[in-house]
C-alpha cells in the first residue's frame, strides 16, 4: 500500500536517494530542504502527481509545522518521516566558537526534534506512523573526526541523535509511532565531496566492503525502517557502514 512520507534533506545525497526510491515504489512525498530539490533524476509525472516541495530551515519550528500542515493538506496524512537534513562541520576544537557550536546543534539536533515533533502531532491524529533519523557511523565506532571528516561540533550533534531517537522512541510508542535511526558510514554525497583522496581511501579501508557507501545503500535501509517490515524495530540505531563498525 502506498504511503505519504516527509523526507528532509531531500535536495541532496541520502535524502534525495530516499525521494527517488519512494517515488519509484509509488509513495507520495513531501520533500523538505533549504535548497531546491533537483528533479532531473526523478520521474516527471511522479513529481507532478505525488510530490510537493517545501523550502524551509528545519531549525525553525514554525516552518517545520507549516511543512507538515502542507503535506496533510495535500495528501490527507503523514505516514512516515525520514529526516536527513543536517550540516557538516570540520572545524577543529581550536577553531570552534560557541556561536558555531550552537548553530550546528540547532540545525542537526533541534532540527531533528522540530521535524519529529511536528510530524508526530500529525501522526497522532491518524493512528501512528514511523520516523527515521540519521546518526553517524563514525560516532558509533569511535567518536573520531579528522582526516577531513567531522569535527567536534558535528560529532556532538550526531551523538545527540542517539538520545533524540531513543527518547522519542519511548515517548511516542504509546501513540503507535516507531522511531529509529540509520547510522551511515562514510557515504559519497555532497557532505563528503571535499574529502581528500587519502581520506576517501582511509574511509574505505576501514570497512569490510573496502569502499565508501553510496547514498542509495543508506536510503534503502531508511525505507526499510519506516516500512511495516520493521514493525518490531524500535529505538534502534542501525549501522549501514559496510562493516565499518567492526573497527578494522
Ligand atoms: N555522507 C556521509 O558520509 C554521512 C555519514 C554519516 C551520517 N550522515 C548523515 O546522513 C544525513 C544525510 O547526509 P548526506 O550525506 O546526504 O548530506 P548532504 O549534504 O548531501 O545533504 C544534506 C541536505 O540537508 C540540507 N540541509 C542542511 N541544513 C538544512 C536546514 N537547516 N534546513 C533544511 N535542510 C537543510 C542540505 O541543503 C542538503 O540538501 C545527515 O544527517 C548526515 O549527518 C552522512
Amino acid at each position: 500500500m502506498s504511503r505519504t512520507v516527509i523526507v528532509t534533506g531531500a535536495a541532496s545525497g541520502i535524502g534525495l536517494a530516499c525521494v527517488e526510491l519512494l517515488l519509484a515504489q509509488g509513495d507520495r512525498v513531501c520533500a523538505v530542504d533549504l535548497n531546491p530539490v533537483p528533479t532531473a533524476t526523478l520521474d516527471a509525472s511522479a513529481c507532478t502527481e505525488r510530490m510537493i516541495v517545501r523550502a524551509i530551515d528545519v531549525s525553525d519550528p514554525e516552518a517545520c509545522a507549516a511543512a507538515v500542515a502542507a503535506c496533510v493538506e495535500k495528501f490527507g496524512k503523514v505516514d512516515a518521516l525520514i529526516h536527513m537534513a543536517a550540516v557538516h562541520s570540520t572545524h577543529t576544537w581550536r577553531e570552534i566558537d560557541a556561536a558555531h557550536m550552537n548553530q550546528v546543534l540547532q540545525i542537526n539536533v533541534t532540527g531533528a526534534f522540530n521535524m519529529s515533533q511536528a510530524t508526530a502531532l500529525a501522526m497522532e491524529k491518524t493512528g501512528g506512523g514511523a520516523i527515521c533519523l540519521a546518526m553517524s557511523g563514525s560516532i558509533a565506532v569511535s567518536g573520531l573526526g579528522g582526516e577531513g571528516r567531522g569535527g567536534i561540533a558535528y560529532i556532538s550533534s550526531k551523538a545527540a541523535i542517539i538520545g533524540v531517537t531513543r527518547g522519542l522512541a519511548r515517548s511516542l510508542a504509546p501513540l503507535n509511532i516507531r522511531v529509529n535511526a540509520v547510522s551511515p558510514g562514510s557515504t559519497r554525497t555532497a557532505m563528503t565531496a571535499d574529502y581528500s583522496e587519502a581520506a576517501v581511501r582511509h574511509a574505505g579501508a576501514k570497512t569490510l566492503a573496502g569502499r565508501m557507501g553510496e547514498a542509495s545503500e543508506i536510503a534503502s535501509v531508511a525505507l526499510f525502517l519506516i516500512s511495516d517490515g520493521a514493525a518490531y524495530v524500535q529505538g534502534e540505531i542501525v549501522n549501514v557502514n559496510g562493516g565499518g563498525h567492526l573497527g578494522l
